[in-house]
């Protein structure tokens, strides 16, 4: 599949982190050149990005494509209450056709706002829906489903027997780890501390190294959580999963708000990356991770929107503007330059991914994961000289023109093209109904 893309501004992300005028070549599912005036081959599919900037495609490093239904139903609560009187009875009423348009409805507003890849968490059962909803928009996915072996409060139909929820998790990797021209991944995703046996969490540690894949968990979010855990197990968060073996370069640990000095020296020890998601760490009233710091120390950090129902939007611009601007009063006007903050929305993503050397940048070789980003809004205009200020301060999520995963162009002049948004909408709004009916049902299941 070859493409050109001509004449806008490249936002590199390179070595040098260089924006250049320039042309950029796909062949292949790959940037093949990128310079002045390119010739392509005849025939050669063109994007016009005349006048707009072109970015590597942004990835979440934390989000919850099951939960997306779920917005706007979930306000005015703290983590453990919030999951436990909504989130995990709402989960808990999924079924394969509400995942699927909870799905649907993700990667239709992650394509719409310049998202290409994401690192997500499914719920317990259905998670084939999730893959199978990427494979189809296009979408670049590294996903897994939900591990809940323990926990107070988990509902029945949520709880799993360890044995059980490993055999899913591995039957899942089977089914689709490197399928979809390998834009489709698995990452284990035990949920958090609470909701975790040890035997699980080690056993998951055993598999996760046999089968070459990530592990994706939550560490440290709210105060009344790692009150719970340190009861529990004696450890802090990322003390505990130290302990059984889930750090390293394989593991993407969201939030990680509250941390001791200990545990921020073991993330930095063994390269551990955390995932920052300051809407969801503001909406659920969590605390403010210390971005700055950790990333001065040498933690690898990405960005994420973490679930709609804690945010209530998957949208990396707001993200982007909102860690470029929350740490500032604390650490200064300087703590998060632009350019800092899109490296965690593409290197460190791509990074969180485990995919650092084929995605986050544009340079020749990597996969071609893009957007285009217009800046002739009256919201951005006028231009000056910083790009990267502009993209991360001023623009929007309805400045993006185009986007391309792994070569194909999965929206154009903000058409989607491999999801039909009308079709999306309606069948997310028929969904939801539906599954409050379940929820309401005297007769529901939770077994
Ligand atoms: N911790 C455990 N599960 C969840 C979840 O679904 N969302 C968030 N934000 N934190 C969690
Ligand atoms: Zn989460």
């Amino acid at each position: 599949m070859s493409l050109l893309v001509r004449n806008g501004t490249l936002v590199t992300m390179d070595a040098q982190r260089r924006v250049l005028e320039a042309d950029l070549l796909v062949e292949g599912g790959r940037i093949q050149r990128v310079g002045k005036r390119l010739k392509a081959p005849p025939g050669t599919p063109v994007l016009d990005a005349s006048g707009q900037v072109v970015l590597p495609g942004f990835i979440h490093g934390h989000l919850h494509a099951c939960q997306t239904l779920f917005r706007n139903r979930a306000d005015g609560l703290q983590l453990l209450d919030w999951l436990k009187q909504r989130i995990w009875p709402f989960e808990a009423a999924h079924d394969a056709r509400s995942l699927r348009a909870s799905a649907d409805l993700t990667f239709a507003e992650l394509i719409r706002s310049g998202s290409t890849a994401a690192l997500d968490m499914g719920t317990v059962h259905h998670t084939d829906e999730v893959f199978a909803s990427a494979r189809d928009a296009g979408f670049r996915l590294t996903g897994g489903k939900a591990m809940m072996d323990a926990g107070v409060g988990v509902p029945a139909g949520l709880r799993e027997a360890t044995r059980r929820s490993l055999d899913e998790s591995v039957a899942l990797i089977d089914r689709w780890h490197g399928t979809g021209g390998g834009r489709l991944r698995y990452a284990f995703a035990p949920r958090f501390v609470l909701s975790c046996t040890d035997d699980l969490l080690s056993e998951v540690v055993r598999l996760t190294h046999a089968r070459g894949v990530r592990i994706h968990t939550h560490a440290s979010e709210n105060p009344s959580e790692c009150a719970v855990v340190r009861e529990r197990t004696g450890r802090d968060n990322v003390d505990h999963f130290h302990k059984l073996g889930l750090t390293g370069p394989h593991a993407t640990f969201a939030h990680c708000v509250w941390l001791s000095r200990k545990e921020q020296r073991i993330l930095r020890e063994t390269g551990t990356v955390v995932c920052h998601c300051p809407s969801s760490n503001l909406k659920l009233a969590s605390g403010i991770a210390r971005v700055p710091e950790l990333m001065d120390a040498g933690v690898h950090v990405c960005l994420g929107a973490d679930g709609a129902p804690c945010n209530n939007n998957l949208d990396m611009f707001m993200e982007m503007r909102l860690a470029a601007l929350l740490h500032k009063p604390r650490v200064g006007p300087l703590a998060m330059p632009p350019v800092r903050v899109l490296e965690m929305a593409t290197l460190e993503g791509a990074r969180a991914l485990g995919l650092q050397d084929e995605l986050g940048s544009l340079e020749v070789g990597k996969r071609a994961d893009l957007c285009t980003v217009s800046l002739a809004g009256l919201h951005a205009t006028p231009n000056g000289e910083d790009v990267m200020g502009a993209v991360v301060h001023a623009a929007q999520s309805s400045d993006v023109r185009h986007v391309v995963i792994d070569g194909r162009v999965v929206m154009q002049d903000r058409q989607l093209l491999t999801l039909d948004e009308q079709e999306v909408r309606a069948r997310a709004d028929a969904e939801i109904r539906k599954l409050l009916r379940r929820l309401e049902s005297p007769r529901r299941k939770t077994a």
